[in-house]
């Protein structure tokens, strides 16, 4: 299968199941929200690495969905809240107006605050897994998306407005906020063989996601300047918009390349160094995070 194939394969599989999983509101209102953000749309790269890792580590067949889908929900969460008023106040989001746009911000905050809890409830339910792997799961997500992962990371990325930092605290900031949630597929996938994982083997996974989430972050970063706003379904300029410490505002440019590239590098030789098929998804999805154009 060519990596294009697996990732269309993915998203297809992926929105099928979260489209079945908001079927019964409660609150017709918060779940239409929910609905919005959650569906159509997204590049679904994190759901992605799930599937990979999972099966680059031989696990059963679909064991990754569930936790694929709830990992998305939580980034989904993240991105609602990320464009409120009171953070990023970005109007536009996968190529629409932001949920709290399109509803109200009271309706944003409820519909990112549901789709947190629905990500634990998914993981909690999901077949093929022991209890021991899902509680080891529910563990890895809470930790990497709360106060010591995502959230910690947003907060000082907020607290950095304005300001000149220095290349640790940013790359500090990039892992928190975004590298989290992408160390945190890959741990997930791993697990979805409902084995514990060799201390060795959750090393290199960890080094692997770190590199990755944060050459995802710089180029995050980089296409906030390069790219057109149409292409990257969000406004292009919200960073220098808001004074935000970036690695094109610390390196520039061209300084910013050479990082991203480097942390692809020691992405790669993470892979190598757990012995990853050449031919395995994640060495195409490492590559694709550098060259992707939105
Ligand atoms: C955007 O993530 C937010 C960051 C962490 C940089 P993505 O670029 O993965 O956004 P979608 O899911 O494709 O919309
Ligand atoms: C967001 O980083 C990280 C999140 C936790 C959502 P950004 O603020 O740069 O993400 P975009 O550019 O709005 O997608
Ligand atoms: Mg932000
Ligand atoms: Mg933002
Ligand atoms: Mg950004």
């Amino acid at each position: 299968m060519t990596f294009a194939s697996f990732q269309n394969d993915t998203r297809q599989r992926l929105e099928q199941h979260l489209n079945q999983q908001l079927q019964q509101p409660v609150a017709s209102r918060l779940a239409e929200a929910m609905r919005y953000s959650l569906l159509d749309g997204g590049k679904r790269l994190r759901p992605t690495l799930v599937r990979a890792a999972a099966e680059s580590l031989s696990a059963e067949p679909d064991t990754w969905l569930y936790p694929a889908a709830a990992l998305e929900m939580m980034h989904v969460y993240s991105l609602i809240h990320d464009d409120l008023p009171a953070m990023d106040d970005d109007d536009l989001r996968r190529g629409k107006a932001t949920n709290h746009r399109a509803f109200d911000e009271a309706t944003a905050i409820l519909a990112g605050d549901a789709l947190q809890s629905l990500a634990f409830e998914h993981l909690s339910l999901s077949p093929g897994l022991t209890a021991d792997t899902r509680l080891a799961m529910v563990g890895i997500l809470a930790r990497q998306a709360g106060h010591a992962g995502m959230v910690g990371g947003q907060m000082l990325d907020l607290q950095a407005e304005g300001q000149q930092l220095g290349l640790d605290d940013l790359a500090r900031i990039h892992r928190l906020k975004t590298g989290a949630l992408i160390e945190s597929a890959l741990h997930l996938g791993a697990l979805c063989t409902n084995a514990p994982l060799p201390d060795a083997t959750r090393a290199a996974l960890t080094t692997f996601g770190q590199a990755l989430g944060l050459a995802f972050q710089i180029t995050d970063d980089m296409l906030d300047v390069t790219a057109d706003t149409a292409t990257l379904g969000k406004p292009q300029g919200s960073d220098a918009a808001l004074n935000k410490s970036t690695y094109v505002q610390l390196l520039g440019l061209d300084g910013a390349r050479r990082e991203a590239q480097q942390q692809t590098d020691a992405a790669l030789a993470a892979l190598d160094q757990l012995g990853i098929d050449p031919a395995s998804p994640l060495r195409a999805l490492t590559s694709y995070v550098l060259n992707r154009n939105h």
